[in-house]
């Protein structure tokens, strides 16, 4: 693994054949299967939830998965996620009362946890929960859709949160989510982020391989 990754989106797989999704995009060469949850209430989409998950890993898939959740309330849901074998689960500070409480039940039930800024959110809940936190997720659209266009916002936003992890002196992935392809990948880099969410950048292509080489290219020059 490079220390770039790339976390392809399932929300843009063909969900009639998702074993065979995740399958072709783990031999694509992604790093972590990113995971958006969504519940119609939080965000105005349904997707899937904790069962697709632990179906996913009876069909054998052994990738880390980076589960997104957009759901309200959170907590209840946090434990049937670590039970279906999450490894990441990040969540929304506007999505529960107590965000330092969520983010140290997912730690407790042994995953890594992430916190999401949605396009208008501060970073302030950053720095009270630095040490709670193993990712933090810079949303690069507004969450409950696939396919939007990337807010250019999101590339001085990424640069503060690098800021904020780099004075932290702690090991903490920057990751963004929303609009990312080949063409944009590289600036969010530059900006500061290390794991890159794609979603229809890469279900929406014939060939995976292509598009995910084409991504680290970008990455490497
Ligand atoms: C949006 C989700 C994203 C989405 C990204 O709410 O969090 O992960 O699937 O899709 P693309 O890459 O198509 O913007
Ligand atoms: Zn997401």
């Amino acid at each position: 693994m490079s220390n770039y990754w790339i976390a392809p989106s399932i929300l843009a797989a063909d969900f009639a054949r998702l074993g065979a999704e995740v399958d072709a995009v783990v031999t694509a060469g992604a790093d972590l299967i990113h995971f958006d949850v969504m519940d119609n209430h939080y965000v105005p989409n349904l997707s899937f939830g904790p069962l697709v998950l632990s179906s996913l890993r009876k069909y054998g898939v052994r990738a880390p998965i980076d589960v997104h959740l957009m759901v309200k309330p959170v907590d209840r849901l946090i434990g049937d996620f670590l039970d279906a074998g999450a490894n990441y689960i990040s969540i929304h500070p506007e999505a529960t009362e107590h965000v330092h409480r969520s983010l140290g039940l997912i730690r407790e039930g042994g995953a890594k946890a992430g916190l999401v800024f949605n396009p208008a959110t501060p970073l302030d809940h950053l720095a009270h929960v630095l040490d709670l936190v193993d990712l933090v997720l810079i949303m690069s659209v507004n969450p409950g859709f696939g396919g939007q266009k990337f807010i250019e916002s999101s590339l001085p936003k990424l640069t503060d949160a690098r800021e904020i992890i780099a004075s932290s002196g702690r090991e903490i992935r920057l990751e963004i989510d929303g609009g990312i392809k080949p063409d944009n990948i590289a600036a969010a880099a530059r900006a500061g982020a290390d794991t890159f969410v794609a979603g229809s950048a890469i279900f929406g292509t014939p060939d995976y391989a292509a598009t995910i080489a084409s991504m680290r290219r970008a990455l490497a020059g």
